[in-house]
C-alpha cells in the first residue's frame, strides 16, 4: 500500500504550495492465475489484481503540458500534448506519455497536468508495473481534466501506449484486469469479446501466494513478439490446410488440433498446442475455482507451467526451480506456475493456508541454495481495480 499522505505531502514539495490540491488515483498490480500467452490469440485468461499498486497525485494546468515526477526513482520528466515526443525511448515517461496519446487519439481530450506517481509494484517483476502505471496515469490525466473514462477504453489505451511507445505487441490481460479488477475476485476474461465473470477467490483455506525470482532475463521483449509471430503462422498455415474458418488460435478446439496440428513446423506445432491446450485449461480452471475444487485447479496450473515450459518455451531456470521446490512440498502447495510474459518474473502458487509458514521457508532455502539469490514472497489477496482515491479529511 502506498502512504497518501506522503505522496500529496510529496505533491506540494515538489510543485510548490500555490499548486491546487491534488486528486489521487490508483491502478493495481496482478497475478494470472492461468491462461498464459493466450490473450493475443483472442483466448481466455484468469488474472486477478493484487494489493500493489501505483498511485498518481494530479492537479490539472491551465497549459497542454504534462509533468511528472516519479517519487520510486527521484526524477522529474515532462511532455507537451501537442507535441508528441520521441517513441520506443526505453523510458518510464513511454508509459505515460504514450497512454495520454492514446487516449487522445481515442477522442478522449486531456489537458495539462502535474502529476507524482508512486509504486509498490516491482519493476520488471512480471506483476505488471507497466499496465498499473499506464491506467493509473490515464485515469489521472482523463480524471483531472474533466473526462469520465471508460475503464474498457482506459484499458484499450493502456494496450495502445505498448503498441506505439513501448514497442511490445502485448495483449490486452494486463491493462484489462488493472482498470476492471474486483475485490475478492479473479476475472475470467474472453479476449475476443472482452467478455468477462467474476469468480471468487475464496482465502478460508487456500491461500495466493506469489514468488518472485528477482531474475528478467533481457530476451522477453523479443522472444514475445516472436512468440505471437509463431502463432499468427500457424493460423494461416492451419487456415489453408482445412481450418479456413479460423481467425485465431482462440478457434482451434484440442480435437481440431488432433487432427490438423501435423501439417505445422514443428516448433510452431509446439507453441499452437501451447495455445490450444492452455484455452481449455483456463476455461476447465475457472470451472475448478468456481465450485471450488482447488486440487483440480492445482493439477491445471502445474499442466500449465509444464506446456509454458516445453511447448511454448517461455520459462527459465529460476521459474522451474521456484515450482520445483514448490510441489516437493506436496500437502501444502495445490498448485505452482509461472505468471505473466515468463523469461523471470514471478510464479504464482496455491498454497494451504495452515502451511504457510513451512511454504515460505523451504521456498527462501532452497532457492537461495539453488540460485544463491532470496526471492520475494508476496500473499496477496484480489483486489480492486484503477480508481480515484478519497482519503482526504
Ligand atoms: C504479458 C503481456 C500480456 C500476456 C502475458 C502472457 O504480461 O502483457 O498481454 O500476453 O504476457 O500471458
Amino acid at each position: 500500500m502506498i502512504d497518501t499522505a506522503a505522496l500529496r505531502r510529496a505533491f506540494l514539495d515538489v510543485y510548490g504550495a500555490a499548486e491546487q490540491t491534488p486528486r489521487l488515483f490508483r491502478a493495481p498490480g496482478r497475478v494470472n492465475l492461468i491462461g498464459e500467452h493466450t490473450d493475443y490469440n483472442d483466448g481466455f485468461v484468469l488474472p486477478m489484481a493484487i494489493d500493489r499498486e501505483t498511485c498518481v497525485a494530479a492537479a490539472a494546468r491551465a497549459d497542454r503540458r504534462v509533468r511528472v515526477f516519479s517519487l520510486n526513482l527521484g526524477e522529474h520528466a515532462e511532455f507537451d500534448l501537442d507535441r508528441p515526443g520521441m517513441r520506443e525511448r526505453g523510458i518510464w515517461l513511454d508509459y505515460v506519455e504514450g497512454v495520454a496519446q492514446a487516449l487522445e487519439r481515442r477522442g478522449v481530450r486531456l489537458g495539462g497536468a502535474d502529476l507524482v506517481i508512486s509504486s509498490d509494484v516491482p519493476v520488471g517483476g512480471g506483476l505488471s508495473s507497466s499496465a498499473a502505471l499506464e491506467v493509473s496515469a490515464g485515469l489521472a490525466l482523463a480524471s483531472v481534466a474533466g473526462v469520465e473514462v471508460d475503464r474498457v477504453e482506459l484499458a484499450l489505451a493502456g494496450q495502445e501506449a505498448e503498441h506505439t511507445y513501448v514497442g511490445a505487441k502485448v495483449g490486452i490481460m494486463d491493462q484489462f484486469i488493472v482498470a476492471l479488477g474486483r475485490a475478492g475476485h479473479a476475472l475470467l476474461i474472453d479476449c475476443r469479446t472482452l467478455e468477462t465473470q467474476a469468480i471468487p477467490v475464496d482465502t478460508t483455506e487456500t491461500l495466493v501466494v506469489i514468488c518472485d525470482t528477482r531474475v528478467k532475463h533481457e530476451l522477453s521483449a523479443s522472444e514475445y513478439n516472436l512468440r505471437r509471430a509463431e502463432c499468427e503462422e500457424g493460423v494461416e498455415l492451419l487456415r489453408r490446410e482445412g481450418l479456413a474458418n479460423i481467425r485465431a488460435l482462440r478457434d482451434v478446439s484440442e480435437a481440431d488440433f488432433e487432427r490438423y496440428g501435423h501439417v505445422l513446423p514443428e516448433v510452431v506445432g509446439r507453441r499452437c498446442r501451447h495455445v490450444v491446450t492452455e484455452n481449455a485449461r483456463t476455461l476447465d480452471a475457472a470451472a475448478a475455482l468456481r465450485e471450488r475444487r482447488l486440487e483440480e485447479m492445482g493439477r491445471l496450473m502445474l499442466a500449465s507451467h509444464e506446456s509454458l515450459r516445453q511447448d511454448y518455451e517461455v520459462s527459465c531456470r529460476e521459474l522451474d526451480v521456484l515450482v520445483e521446490i514448490a510441489t516437493s512440498l506436496a500437502g501444502a502447495t495445490l498448485g505452482a506456475r509461472m505468471t505473466g510474459g515468463g523469461f523471470g518474473g514471478c510464479t504464482v502458487n496455491l498454497v494451504r493456508r495452515d502451511r504457510l509458514e513451512d511454504f515460505r521457508e523451504t521456498i527462501t532455502r532452497g532457492y537461495t541454495g539453488a540460485t544463491g539469490l532470496t526471492p520475494n514472497i508476496y500473499v496477496s489477496e484480489a483486489g480492486e481495480g484503477a480508481k480515484e482515491i478519497n482519503d482526504e479529511v
